[in-house]
């Protein structure tokens, strides 16, 4: 038996542009902890909003992320032909996987992440953002208007060389591996774009492995052909493994740096509580991870049996399936107060987020994501005490993504001298 409201209610549509990713969450939360939504393209789903129910969900042995296994809609053939989201379920992965195919698949991508080996990039990132940032003032000077876009030159920028760095990706495939990443998890693709993106990405996936194979190194992607080799994963698993990985480590801690810069150039006064050491950078990265959980949505999860929650007294039916409503989970009120839409680097419950989500599918990349940001914001901000927008910050544009949070682009000066905004 299901909870879902009848037929005649309309189920909210999530906007597929993402244009208002907070107004969304914000209007579901009123709607209660769990809401029947509209998935663009007509798939119907529970956005889940509330962070214990959340939390109550995500360790539960009846929700799975397994479409292949526990979806009958995508079992059935009820999804449409061009669904935007299909490339979300039908990837084989630890993002999609249950139970023992869960840890199978979770097993080699462990122990590029043990925080041993995590600590010992420090001194790689602070290379890697000291590079990125040169390259910033190089942008800067040649741009006839001085004007330098951070979102590509900074925020995705070192992001990118972490990830390509961990799987040791040939510096000739960099470029095309990134201009691929940087449209095939967009959630507004028309079904033309999705497929010439998914043939794209299957021929540069050959290629890596095939220089793996022939020459491994120590990094994640030896990692992963071994296990393939020895026949831990299968084909597919191994080649969407090393997809997710890029995607997992790349748009999400592009999203952090992103609204970092954002929230601190529009809230100088916290700026300076972090430039002189009041407040530390980790508390900036937190409360960013808070305010603006780099992955907004995470789809999709689906119930392996008929679930009833005494604590919200919802039915979710077998086969339901549930959107992670990051976003909103970040700014609960319940948790963080009335103000929890403010960004406060003060903030005691700060780090109360869930945006590397929880239980055995927590981020494994976390940590990692955490150092980038205590590096390379300082490393930003000092440098170029000056930054200031080119534009009005109220007219940046939010990515067209339900699921990567932040913006197309962070037009800035480096000088703020030459700068009408501030
Ligand atoms: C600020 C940056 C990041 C954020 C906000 C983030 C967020 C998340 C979230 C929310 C999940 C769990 C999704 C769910 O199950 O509902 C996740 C899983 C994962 N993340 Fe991250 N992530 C970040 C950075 C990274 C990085 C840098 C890497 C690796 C290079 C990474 C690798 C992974 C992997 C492999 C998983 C899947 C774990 C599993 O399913 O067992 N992430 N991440």
């Amino acid at each position: 038996m299901s909870s879902l409201p009848p037929r005649h209610h309309c189920p909210y549509a999530l906007d597929g542009s993402a244009a208002d990713i907070h107004g969304e969450a914000a209007a579901l939360r009123t709607m209660g902890p769990a809401t029947q939504v509209e998935l663009p393209g007509g798939v119907a789903a529970w956005s889940v909003t509330d962070p214990d129910l959340v939390r109550r969900l995500l360790v539960h042995p009846h929700v799975s992320m397994d479409a292949h296994q526990h979806w009958p809609a995508y079992l059935n053939g009820d999804l449409p032909a061009d669904w935007p989201l299909q490339i979300w379920v039908d990837i084989r992965t630890v993002q999609t996987a249950y139970g023992p195919d869960h840890r199978r698949l979770r097993r080699p991508l462990v122990p590029a992440f043990t925080a041993r080996r995590v600590r010992a990039l420090a001194s790689r990132i602070a290379e890697t953002a000291a590079a990125v940032l040169d390259d910033v003032a190089e942008v800067a000077a040649t741009a006839p208007d001085g004007v330098v876009d951070l979102r590509t030159h900074f925020a995705s920028r070192l992001p990118w060389l972490m990830v390509t760095a961990l799987l040791g990706l040939p510096e000739a495939m960099h470029d095309d591996f990134q201009r691929i990443n940087d449209t095939v998890f967009a959630t507004d693709l028309t079904a033309e774009q999705a497929a010439a993106n998914t043939a794209e990405a299957t021929r540069l996936l050959g290629s890596l492995i095939a220089v793996k194979t022939e020459r491994p190194g120590d990094d994640v992607t030896s990692a992963l052909v071994d296990a393939h080799r020895t026949g831990l994963l299968g084909e597919q698993e191994l080649a969407d493994s090393l997809w997710m990985m890029m995607g997992a480590g790349y748009g999400t801690t592009a999203g952090l740096l992103d609204h970092a810069v954002v929230n601190l150039l529009t809230h100088p006064a916290q700026l300076d509580l972090a430039m002189s050491g009041r407040v530390g950078w980790d508390q900036v990265v937190e409360e960013t991870l808070r305010h603006q959980a780099p992955v907004a949505n995470f789809f999709l999860r689906f119930l392996t049996e008929d679930l009833y929650d005494e604590a919200t007294g919802l039915t979710f039916a077998r086969g339901d399936a549930l959107v992670i409503n990051y976003a909103a989970v970040g700014r609960d009120p319940g948790v963080h107060g009335p103000d929890a839409h403010v960004f406060d680097i003060t903030r005691p419950t700060a780090r109360e987020h869930l945006a590397f989500g929880y239980g055995s599918h927590y981020c494994l990349g976390a940590e990692l994501a955490r150092l980038e940001g205590r590096i390379a914001l300082p490393a930003l901000f000092s440098r170029y005490p000056g930054l200031a927008f080119a534009v009005a910050p109220d007219r940046l544009t939010p990515l067209p993504s339900l699921i990567f949070n932040g913006h197309r682009e962070l037009p800035v000066r480096l000088d703020r001298t030459s700068n009408r905004w501030t």
